[in-house]
């Protein structure tokens, strides 16, 4: 770093946080959707701008970081790939250069982490995933939020994954080691989560189970995403097949603890990953999961431009 150069904190994976930081968040959220829910203006972020870059499609984190940052008093640039210079091979190193001359926060949703992590290297503001390949680190943070606000604590709490051994499954393994819980996984074979790209610093709160009613047995929170995550269209027939017993449904449910939560960061596709039964059952809590990123995600704006609050 040039001498004189600010250091600037960026969230590119979940692990980028302590605990304690995380404790902030999760009450700052708390605070900050209860003012949203009664029409309380808040609005730290006046004259700020975000620029969000999506080289992928997106519903919820377009929807949500686009509403937060103009209810806190900003304003929003959108870009993607066919409609900027990312696309005709300006360097990312370049695009980062200029863009943080001009915007005061950039979220993006690209393909490899070394491309965010690129980004951010030359980026005089902070950088926010908005997922990659390898992580997804704002959904985790509105899962684990919104575990909190229905079961508390999620401290010691056992967390089912099913399926593959993807973005969020990384996240998720992440999230064990930095808050303290265990997160029981379950993959196909040749889907296993890579240890190296999860890159946790305590193996211990994984466990590893071949059958994933196995995996589910006992825990607090069962979770699950799509069988084939977006740039990985072209494995989507052989996904199929192998995917066909990891499909999260009301055995699995009952072989967790009875006040069990289900999970999914969304889209979904009933009938493959999780059966409409689930998805849409009492234990569910997919709706306020997705709300939750929105909250949590002006939480962490706020963070990341104001520092703490109070
Ligand atoms: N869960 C999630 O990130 O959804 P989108 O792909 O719609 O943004
Ligand atoms: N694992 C999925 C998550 C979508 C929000 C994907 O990367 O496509």
């Amino acid at each position: 770093m040039k001498p004189g150069m600010k250091l600037i904190k960026h969230f590119l994976q979940f692990k980028d946080f302590r605990a304690e930081e995380y404790a902030y968040l999760f009450e700052r959220a708390t605070t900050i959707k209860r003012r949203f829910k009664n029409y309380e203006k808040h609005q730290p972020l006046v004259d700020r701008t975000l620029a969000m870059i999506f080289e992928k499609a997106s519903t919820r984190t377009r929807v949500s970081f686009e509403a937060g940052m103009y209810q806190m008093g900003g304003s929003v640039v959108n870009l993607t790939t066919g409609d900027s210079q990312l696309g005709r091979s300006e360097p990312v190193e370049d695009s980062a250069r200029v863009i943080g001359r001009m915007v005061d926060i950039v979220m993006i949703r690209t393909f490899e982490q070394a491309k965010i992590e690129a980004f951010a290297a030359h980026s005089r503001v902070p950088v926010i995933n908005g997922l990659t390949n390898e992580y997804h680190p704002c959904q985790i943070l509105a899962d684990v939020f919104t575990f909190i606000e229905h079961r508390g604590s999620i401290q010691g709490k056992v967390v089912a994954w099913v399926g593959d051994g993807n973005n969020m499954a990384n996240t998720w393994l992440q999230a064990a080691d930095v808050l303290g819980f265990t997160l029981h996984v379950s993959t196909p074979g040749g889907y296993e989560i890579d240890a190296k790209v999860a890159g946790v610093a305590n193996s211990d709160c994984v466990k590893t189970f071949n059958h994933p009613l196995d995996a589910c047995e006992g825990a607090h929170l069962v979770t699950t995403d799509v069988w084939t995550s977006m740039g990985y269209e072209a494995e989507n027939e052989a996904r199929m097949k192998a995917f066909v017993d990891w499909c999260v449904d009301r055995d699995m449910m009952a072989a967790a603890r009875p006040d069990a939560l289900f999970m999914h960061c969304l889209p979904a596709h009933r009938g493959e990953e999780v059966e409409a039964e689930v998805i849409d059952g009492p234990q569910s809590v997919v709706w306020d999961e997705a709300e939750n990123r929105m909250h949590v995600q002006k939480a962490l704006m706020e963070y990341l431009l104001l520092g703490r609050i109070g």
